[in-house]
């Protein structure tokens, strides 16, 4: 049976190496990377290159990528988008190639190039990533973007929720799985309530970012699997 693993945060990849190799990497950052990732390939946008640094943004843009700079949930001057999922929602972004760097989730996707393949999940596209999951014959790491080091909740939702969809033709390979799975059955309910005083959502409560909070908890809008191509993120073309 295909083991699927959870690592917290990037900083707790050197111990899941091993398997990384041989499997297949979801990366979540729910609040706000991944979700806008998803949301802008939903709507048209032909390439996204997650980038770690804003002097690699930076550059892209220099070469005429669109770039989208962000940086404690604000926008980072000099760039031309935000990480507001709305942002995104823009018919003349229609094929546009846009570079991304953001406080942690890009980073997480930066650090998982040695996996067999690399694809960015959110609540918005869960049943799209879970069935192009059941169709490999590969394990899974849900890998958490987490906040600077430290392990954040929605992203371990996103890893439990993940696993809901999964757990009949999955193992929970080590017990960071068990406890995303344990806390996505105790809140699935009612995410906003369960999420209400976490640090990242008290953190955009404070910068007037509720919208995107509501948004990006919503399940299966969109049907589209991102996946790392070279350093550039495409929409994965799946039956
Ligand atoms: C992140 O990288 O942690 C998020 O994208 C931050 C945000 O957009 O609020």
């Amino acid at each position: 049976m295909k083991n699927i693993d959870v690592c917290l945060t990037p900083d707790l990849l050197h111990l899941h190496t091993a398997s990384l190799e041989n499997s297949i990497v979801v990366v979540a950052d729910v609040f706000r990377a991944t979700s806008c990732m998803v949301t802008a390939f939903a709507h048209g946008v032909d390439s996204i290159t997650p980038v770690a640094t804003i002097e690699e943004c930076k550059d892209l843009q220099n070469r005429g990528l669109l770039a989208a700079a962000e940086r404690n949930a604000r926008m980072v001057d000099g760039f031309d988008l935000d990480n507001s999922p709305f942002s995104y929602m823009d018919e003349r972004l229609m094929g546009a190639r846009i570079a991304m760097t953001t406080t942690n989730g890009t980073y997480a996707i930066t650090k998982s190039r040695q996996a067999v393949k690399v694809l960015v999940g959110s609540f918005l596209n869960l049943e799209a990533i879970a069935r192009y999951l059941k169709s490999q014959q590969y394990d899974v790491m849900v890998l958490c973007a987490g906040w600077k080091g430290r392990p954040n909740l929605e992203d371990t939702l996103f890893a439990g929720g993940l696993i809901d969809r999964l757990k009949d033709d999955y193992m929970m390979a080590e017990d960071s799985a068990i406890m995303a799975w344990r806390l996505y059955c105790q809140g699935k309910d009612d995410l906003p309530g369960y999420l209400a005083n976490s640090s990242h959502v008290r953190r955009l409560h404070r910068l007037g970012i509720q919208k995107d909070i509501v948004y990006c908890l919503q399940h299966d809008l969109f049907d589209v699997v991102p996946v790392l191509r070279g350093n550039t993120l495409v929409c994965m073309e799946v039956q």
